[in-house]
């Protein structure tokens, strides 16, 4: 997808479709609409008197232009002037995206006129973003359909009056965090006998070769030596090797003490000995989803060229079971130091963790986030909509919540209290890695937060987010590439 902003009239672009936003009770076209109604022969205005467009958030409404300027013109409703936010311009450009794919159109333009109080900067890249995803989709297992060709949108050109520094800006940030997200998404597609932990290992080398991070990637011979039982312990099960995949971008001064992200890689998650049931099981495939975008989020900063020590880690295993597997009451000792007896092998989320946010805590983070699609209870307590937030620092957990609003991956804060941790206590270990059905993201969080040392941490449960049926117009069934946007806003707002 090539995504540019050309400085110039969006009445005067040549372009198949232009497709602009119209605010909930717009009565007359003033502005930049005021000049494609001018363009058209006062059809935008008609459009508008008429009722037909009313700029309600379903509305949607073609116009036709004539042989110079745009040829479409495809007014869409985006709500009330208040409740623009860049969530609505990511879903306005990603409906001009499902258009444009309808009528076979491979160019598109966005315009970023009329969209209120939103920032340069800001609402370009929110567009840039928007289009991109929605252009995405996952093709590489599945022959075309012969009967009914794909179209592909491949470029689209952002228009609108503003600082053209900041719109190009905007732009370029947006297109490069959406081809992150993509990868991440990519990643997250394909199924557990493609993406295993050395395939997604590979996967994060060759990225990191092409943009510039340093890559270090641990064996389970490395593994051992370093002391991660519990990475070992969930993999043991199974004929695929463990992986620790650890990314590197030296942004910031020599010395300045790192930003790190830690993503769940779990390549395929069957539950192990404790087997989960058939139904909607190939889903797990989807348990690498905080690995995918983490490695996401780290090749957009590297491109961004952020300047900030950041490290990203990915334990990456799979959970099967087998006559190998780690089975209920055994005890493994974690890289931590601590003990922990595993009741339920489906609880192995967790360990990975424990083992990768023991190795980041050691490197005496500035602060340190994880993402994992870790456990069912989180998709119970707060749906499909937000991501269950932890956090041992409250400014931390302010920043993630900050970085959630403005990228439209929004979280929830839920509770750590000393009270959760006690069902983790057990008679043999340390700690046993599950705390009962009641409160169970929080208990896992708890389990986690016993493997951070002195980091300030934050941790993000996506097991309800992460995926999903495509009911957002930029997104399609499947990946979502989620909290990708999100860890790279966290980290740049840190350097602002
Ligand atoms: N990967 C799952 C969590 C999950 C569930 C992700 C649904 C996406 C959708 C995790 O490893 C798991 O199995 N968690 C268990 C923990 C339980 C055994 C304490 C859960 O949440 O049921
Ligand atoms: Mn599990
Ligand atoms: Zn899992």
């Amino acid at each position: 997808m090539q995504v540019r902003y050309v400085d110039t009239a969006p009445q005067s672009h040549e372009t198949e479709l232009l497709a602009c936003g119209v605010i909930q009770g717009t009565e007359s076209p003033e502005g930049a609409l005021g000049d494609l109604d001018k363009a058209t022969g006062g059809a935008v205005g008609r459009a508008l008197t008429s009722g037909d467009m009313r700029g309600r958030k379903a509305d949607q409404l073609m116009l036709y232009g004539g042989d110079s300027g745009p040829r479409r013109i495809l007014l869409l409703g985006i709500g009330k002037a208040d409740d623009v936010s860049t969530e609505v311009v990511r879903r306005l450009a990603g409906r001009a995206v499902r258009a444009a794919e309808k009528l076979g159109i491979e160019g598109i333009t966005v315009s970023l006129d009329g969209l209120g109080a939103l920032g340069d900067e800001a609402k370009a890249q929110a567009a840039a973003e928007g289009a991109a995803l929605a252009a995405w989709r996952f093709q590489e297992l599945k022959a075309p359909d012969e009967e009914e060709p794909t179209t592909d949108v491949s470029s689209v050109d952002i228009v609108g009056a503003g600082d053209p520094d900041a719109l190009s800006t905007g732009s370029m940030a947006g297109a490069a965090i959406a081809r992150a997200e993509n990868f991440a998404r990519t990643l997250q597609s394909r199924p557990g006998n493609v993406a295993t932990p050395s395939h997604i290992a590979a996967e994060a080398e060759r990225m990191a070769g092409s943009v510039g991070l340093d890559v270090t990637i641990f064996d389970e011979k490395r593994l051992a030596a370093e002391g991660m039982h519990a990475i070992l312990a969930v993999s043991q099960g199974s004929e695929e090797e463990a992986r620790l995949i650890v990314l590197e971008n030296h942004g910031g001064k020599k010395g300045d003490a790192p930003l790190i992200l830690v993503g769940k890689g779990l390549s395929f998650d069957a539950g192990g000995i404790s087997l989960k049931p058939p139904a909607g099981m190939e889903d797990m495939k989807y348990d690498m989803s905080g690995g995918a975008a983490v490695i996401g989020a780290m090749q957009a900063i590297a491109e961004l060229g952020v300047k900030a020590n950041v490290v990203g880690i990915v334990p990456s295993s799979e959970n099967l079971p087998s006559g190998t597997a780690v089975k209920p009451g055994d005890v493994i000792q974690t890289l931590a130091g601590k003990t922990v007896e595993v009741i339920n092998t489906d609880a192995e989320g967790r360990l990975i963790l424990a083992d990768a946010l023991a190795y980041g805590a050691r490197m005496n983070p500035a602060a340190m986030v994880d993402c994992a699609t870790l456990t069912g209870g989180v998709v119970v307590a707060l749906g499909r909509h937000a991501v269950g937030l932890f956090g041992n620092d409250p400014d931390l957990v302010d920043e993630v919540l900050e970085a959630g609003e403005t990228t439209g991956q929004r979280c929830w804060e839920l509770p750590m209290w000393s009270e959760y941790r006690k069902q983790l206590d057990s008679t043999t270990a340390d700690l046993q890695n599950i705390g009962g059905r009641e409160g169970s993201s929080i208990t896992a969080a708890c389990f986690l937060a016993e493997f951070v040392g002195e980091a300030k941490w934050a941790h993000l449960d996506i097991a309800g987010t992460a995926y999903g049926d495509g009911d957002v117009p930029y997104l399609r069934k499947g990946g979502y590439g989620l909290p990708t946007r999100l860890l790279v806003e966290w980290v740049r707002s840190r350097t602002r």
